[in-house]
């Protein structure tokens, strides 16, 4: 079997839409064909200042959700990547073949740094994207499903795989990034032309999986759209109506042309109205499914220590091979 591997900060506790649908909706399906690798980077999570309590508690917030929205803990290998020290061990192989220069030119570092000011931000989320190729490397995956966003990520660990292989001799599969076109990218909906993001959209422009019902209702019904009146799926002219097509189309199954069809001559107001039952009812069952486990910590923390068991059988032999090729001397 092909093997897939993906994951999600656990920054924010609550996972959104844009990682729901960009991301984990996917993972679930890929799931029953590839063997399937899903991790919570908490590595990551530190490139920028966290408290530390929270970071624990959305940690375990986070793993809750991956299992909620279906990640299978008996067919997939579900763990925490602190859990697992070959990540940051072939990161720092993987920091001594990456260019500065190349690092340097990473959109999602330039974006965060800009907003922290370039001397404040802290050389682990400099090198961020690298860690993020350790990730991927360690355990061969030959897909790595993301959305858009992550594209140069992945595309960073196709060129350190490439490099290496080509320097050292053939020891990583390079691994291609697996972009669901229609749903990739989820906009903000009160600025519909930036991403739905943790970091850079006010609380308004959120759906988040376990927000309560209600808020989430009253997210869609205030969502930012335009002066025009006509529903129909223009990224350009119309991207508030867009994002809420893609979205409706993307948890309902229909095709956007026949959402089209559905609305034509109907009022914003109705799209909105009928878009947030289909939201809601959607993430329901998500989100008491994560309460339910969130009630049972020890079994979650259970649960992540057989994965973490796991996936270092996997990682563990890719780490021993790198560290000869590079000519470490055998620790025994
Ligand atoms: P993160 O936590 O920002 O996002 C997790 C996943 O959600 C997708 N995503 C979106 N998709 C559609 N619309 C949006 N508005 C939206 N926002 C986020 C992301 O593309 C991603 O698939 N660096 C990664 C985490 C990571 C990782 C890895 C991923 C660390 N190591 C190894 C894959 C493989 C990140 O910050 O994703």
């Amino acid at each position: 079997r092909q093997r897939i591997l993906s994951g999600m900060q656990p920054s924010a506790g609550s996972l959104h839409l844009g990682n729901y649908l960009g991301a984990l909706v996917h993972w679930v399906r890929l799931q029953d064909t590839y063997d399937a690798v899903f991790f919570i980077p908490d590595l990551h999570a530190i490139t920028v200042p966290q408290d530390p309590q929270e970071l624990a508690h959305r940690t375990r917030i986070t793993a809750a959700q991956y299992i909620a929205g279906g990640v299978d803990p008996d067919r997939a290998t579900l763990f925490v990547q602190s859990h697992v020290p070959e990540h940051a061990q072939l990161a720092w192989v993987l920091n001594c073949l990456t260019g500065f220069g190349e690092a340097s030119r990473m959109t999602q570092f330039k974006d965060k740094a800009s907003k922290q000011g370039t001397d404040a931000a802290s050389v682990g989320l400099f090198t961020y994207p690298v860690l993020q190729a350790a990730d991927i490397l360690l355990y061969q995956p030959d897909g790595v499903p993301v959305g858009e966003d992550q594209r140069q990520h992945v595309e960073l660990s196709r060129d350190l795989a490439q490099r290496f292989n080509s320097r050292f001799g053939e020891t990583f599969v390079v691994p291609k990034p697996f972009i669901q076109k229609e749903s990739a990218k989820i906009y903000d909906l009160q600025n519909p032309t930036a991403k739905m993001s943790k970091s850079a959209s006010s609380a308004a422009g959120l759906i988040n999986l376990l927000d309560d019902p209600k808020v989430t209702a009253k997210r869609i019904k205030s969502a930012v759209t335009d002066a025009g009146t006509e529903i129909r799926f223009d990224t350009a002219e119309k991207p508030g109506i867009s994002n809420l097509l893609a979205i409706y189309s993307a948890l309902s199954g229909k095709g956007i042309a026949e959402l089209e069809a559905d609305y034509a001559g109907r009022m914003y107001g109705h799209l909105k109205v009928d878009l947030a039952d289909v939201v809601v009812e959607a993430l329901t069952p998500v989100r008491n499914r994560a309460e339910e486990l969130l009630s049972d910590p020890a079994e979650l923390d259970r649960l992540l220590a057989k994965g973490a068991a796991k996936a270092r059988e996997l990682a563990a032999p890719t780490l021993a091979d790198v560290y000869a090729r590079v000519g470490f001397l055998p620790a025994a």
